[in-house]
């Protein structure tokens, strides 16, 4: 079988997620056979290297042998089980790890499939928590450009109106406060400054809403579908002590920045915070089978804990909540972090790809180029003095990916936005491909 074959048979019958599909008339969808660390191959025989970890997902390299073992050996002793009224060994012990490595106070986890659902969790979960308490609170504060998933309750707490405008006559009326998106600061003022001043709305808006507000979610340091837009630590600091102060739940949706992205663990530890929810996905099982989780404290759980009462009770579930491969798959992603030095190789990584493409802040069409941790983003624009974005029809990010693609490497802007977001074991050499061929997809872009 070729490349042909499969796109052509792919084309009859699929319908492929976040796609035009018209677009594959042009350009088909690329089938791969294997994959390996850090590069993918297709059956013409063609590599790719993954710069994006396949939607952020992959940690430590395709078919890493560790956490393959891992689910070879679990799926030998038992593939999946009934989690309501049942338990397993692989759930108890990941559970037990996730609560040990969670900032403090996070004590309970309760399990869905992937990032959407998770946050369908935690929103559902707070409401219910201050229903349980006799408050009837109906809102949610979130910031503009975030992205939680696609579900309607994610997209409810979403801003990115590519995702959501359609389906606004369907959604939940969340309160949008401004994001600190630091690339909107001031020249000569830090990011530091600039993220403590756009605070000022949030704690307006905390001010004006908290009766009626169950809690506020946030994505901590890094609005990644939204652009890769950073901002600093000082904000989850302000929040968390904001939300203390008002009574209002505290949402950390890590599903991106987990699991050492933004170069900690976990991105609150940045900011030595510990939210009232900690959602967890992609990474949690290295990028090899679906599974989210929402972190909990005691005093939410305590507000569901009674004799059975329907209402009482979070009667929320999904079929595969907990599976024992993607928990197995999730215990040996925790291994690799215990045994290896996984976040100081990340440290010297991350120094290599600022060193890689310091040289594109130059460029006349790159506006910025931002760093949190193991996430480079280098935004292009049409004009870069008034840094005016490329009109809709004439965005560049399109002509980037076709080209990287030709030169063997899976980059997948957003919009205008190129991004590095790699598997952990990339190597320095790998870095500098991937910085050679943005550059130069770049440039013919924007020529
Ligand atoms: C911050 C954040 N939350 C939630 C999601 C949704 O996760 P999933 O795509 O697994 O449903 C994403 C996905 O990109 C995300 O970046």
């Amino acid at each position: 079988m070729t490349n042909r074959s499969w796109a052509e048979r792919d084309l009859r019958v699929l319908w492929h997620p976040c796609t035009q599909m018209r677009d594959h008339a042009d350009d088909p969808p690329i089938p791969i056979r294997r994959g390996e660390g850090v590069w993918l191959e297709d059956y013409d025989g063609r590599r790719y290297l993954d710069a994006i970890s396949s939607w952020w997902v992959n940690l430590f390299g395709h078919a890493n042998p560790r956490i393959n073992a891992a689910i070879a050996g679990q799926l030998a002793q038992l593939e999946h089980v009934i989690l309501a009224g049942f338990t397993h060994e692989p759930v108890v012990t990941l559970s037990e790890r996730l609560v040990a490595l969670a900032p403090k106070g996070l004590a309970r986890c309760f399990y869905a499939s992937d990032g959407s659902s998770a946050v369908e969790v935690a929103l559902k979960m707070s409401f219910h928590s201050w229903r349980n308490r006799g408050e009837s609170r109906t809102r949610f504060i979130s910031l503009s450009n975030s992205y939680h998933g696609e579900t309607l309750g994610a997209l409810s707490v979403g801003d990115v109106a590519l995702y959501k405008e359609t389906y606004e006559p369907l959604l939940l009326k969340a309160i949008t406060v401004p994001a600190p998106d630091c690339s909107q600061r001031e020249p000569g003022e830090s990011c530091a400054d600039y993220s403590t001043r756009l605070f000022a709305a949030m704690d307006a808006a905390l001010a004006a809403h908290a009766h009626e507000t169950c809690a506020v979610i946030i994505e901590p340091l890094v609005q990644c579908a939204g652009g890769m837009r950073m901002y600093d630590p000082v904000y989850l600091k302000l929040l968390r002590a904001a939300c203390t102060q008002y009574n209002v739940h505290l949402i950390a949706d890590e599903i991106a920045v987990g699991f050492g992205r933004t170069g900690t663990m976990f991105a609150c530890e940045s900011a030595g915070i510990a939210p009232d929810f900690l959602l967890l996905g992609k990474g949690l099982t290295g990028g090899t089978l679906p599974l989210s989780v929402c972190l909990t404290t005691d005093a939410v759980y305590e507000t569901f804990y009674a004799e059975y009462t329907a209402q009482k009770a979070f009667l929320h579930s999904h079929s595969y909540t907990g599976n024992p491969l993607a928990c197995a798959a999730a215990n040996a992603t925790l291994d690799i972090f215990r045994d290896d030095d996984v976040l100081n190789r990340n440290r010297r990584l991350a120094a290599h790809m600022a060193r890689a493409t310091a040289h594109f802040a130059g460029h006349p069409h790159v506006a910025e180029v931002r760093q949190t941790g193991m996430i480079l983003a280098i935004e292009m624009v049409k004009d870069k003095k008034t840094r005016t974005p490329y009109p809709w029809q004439e965005r560049r990010g399109r002509a980037v990916y076709r080209y990287a693609l030709e030169r063997g490497v899976l980059l997948r802007p957003l919009g205008d936005v190129i991004y590095f977001m790699p598997p952990y074991v990339i190597n320095e050499e790998e870095i500098d491909l991937l910085a050679d061929v943005a550059w130069e997809g770049i440039d013919i872009a924007t020529r």
